[in-house]
């Protein structure tokens, strides 16, 4: 068996890097993994501007310092202006716009109450080849937690395609069996990505010796056989699939908490866990695709030049990163990974 493996530079296609001193926290580990990152929008307020994403950008790179590239997006409302997407795009600020069903998730109170609101949105983005990001749940209280992915892609996401039949999207973080043979039969113009969580865990790691919040996020982990399907459609070779951590950092005490936060804070061995799953599946030779090529490709940027090595060598995750109100459970805590960062 190799000791080492490098890969061209990837770049995580999905991150929440949060603002102020938990940005300051957690960009580093992102930078120190990945050359580019897809920057979430959801702040409070929302980043729903051109100048508030660059103001973002701003900080972000003061945060992560020189060698890692953030590429904004713009947070949709139901009185999103088209002309706004237009402007971010042609000034080099948005690479792409997120859609949060309203209430969906962590400060999605702003999000899209209706679909039908979006048409000239919608129009926009496929004139002008802009990915739509969408975070894939129903909101309907009268719909299962469970089962919210799979009536999102019923009820709106094949309603949308079928309406805008060149528009670009990418189903973020899928969960479910049905999610990935959807995004496979959507042909190139749809993309999917996969967290490191969804391929490591299915729902009961949250119950596993009593009530588990680290391992709360959304969408929520399913069953084990969408694990598997998860993990198939990962390792595949599928250049419809790629790597988006949705790493989501809320402190200790947000998660550990009468009504905790959804969010995995994976960034720190995000590059190593999803190591350990390419390598339990004998696909350790398509990682690179995974990682670093298939994102590219899609959204239209260049590969990253330089490579990452990964070496072989057992590391212990820490239980907690950083201290007091910036204290963090990171993904694997306490566990042993068998690659490293080198
Ligand atoms: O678990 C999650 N955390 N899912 C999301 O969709 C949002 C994220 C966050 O921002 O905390
Ligand atoms: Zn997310």
């Amino acid at each position: 068996m190799a000791d080492t493996l490098t890969l061209r530079r990837p770049d995580d296609w999905h991150v929440h890097l949060r603002d102020g001193a938990l940005l300051q926290a957690v960009a580093p580990a992102t930078a120190r993994q990945f050359a580019r990152a897809i920057v979430m929008p959801n702040l409070s307020p929302p980043i729903t501007t051109v100048a508030a994403a660059r103001a973002y950008r701003e900080r972000i790179h003061a945060a992560a310092g020189a060698g890692f590239t953030p590429l904004m997006t713009a947070y949709l409302t139901d009185d999103t202006d088209p002309a706004e997407l237009e402007r971010g795009q042609a000034e080099g600020v948005f690479t792409a716009c997120k859609l949060y069903p309203a209430n969906a998730t962590t400060n999605a109170a702003a999000g899209v109450t209706d679909l039908a609101k979006l048409e000239r949105v919608f129009e926009t983005l496929q004139r002008i080849g802009l990915p739509l990001l969408i975070h894939g749940e129903v909101t309907d209280a009268a719909v299962d937690v469970f089962d919210r992915e799979e009536v999102f892609i019923e009820r709106h996401l094949a309603p949308l395609l079928q309406r805008h039949q060149g528009l670009k999207v990418v189903l973020e973080h899928i969960t479910t069996a049905e999610a990935a043979d959807f995004v496979r039969a959507g042909g190139p113009r749809v993309a999917a990505t996969i967290t490191p969580h969804h391929l490591h865990i299915n729902r009961n790691a949250m119950f596993r010796g009593g009530l588990r919040p680290d391992f709360y996020c959304l969408p929520v982990a399913k069953r084990e056989r969408h694990r598997r399907a998860l993990v198939a459609a990962a390792t595949s070779g599928d250049p419809t699939f790629f790597l988006g951590t949705d790493s989501a950092p809320h402190p200790r005490s947000a998660k550990e908490s009468a009504c905790g936060c959804a969010g995995i804070y994976n960034a720190p061995f995000a590059l190593e866990s999803y190591a350990a799953v390419f390598e339990q599946e004998g696909a350790l030779q398509r990682l690179e695709a995974f990682a670093s090529e298939h994102g590219p490709r899609f959204y239209g940027l260049p590969l990253n030049e330089g490579t990452i090595t990964l070496e072989r060598c057992d590391q212990l995750v820490p239980q907690r990163l950083g201290e007091g109100d910036l204290s963090l459970v990171p993904f694997h805590a306490g566990e042993l990974l068998s690659w490293r960062l080198a």
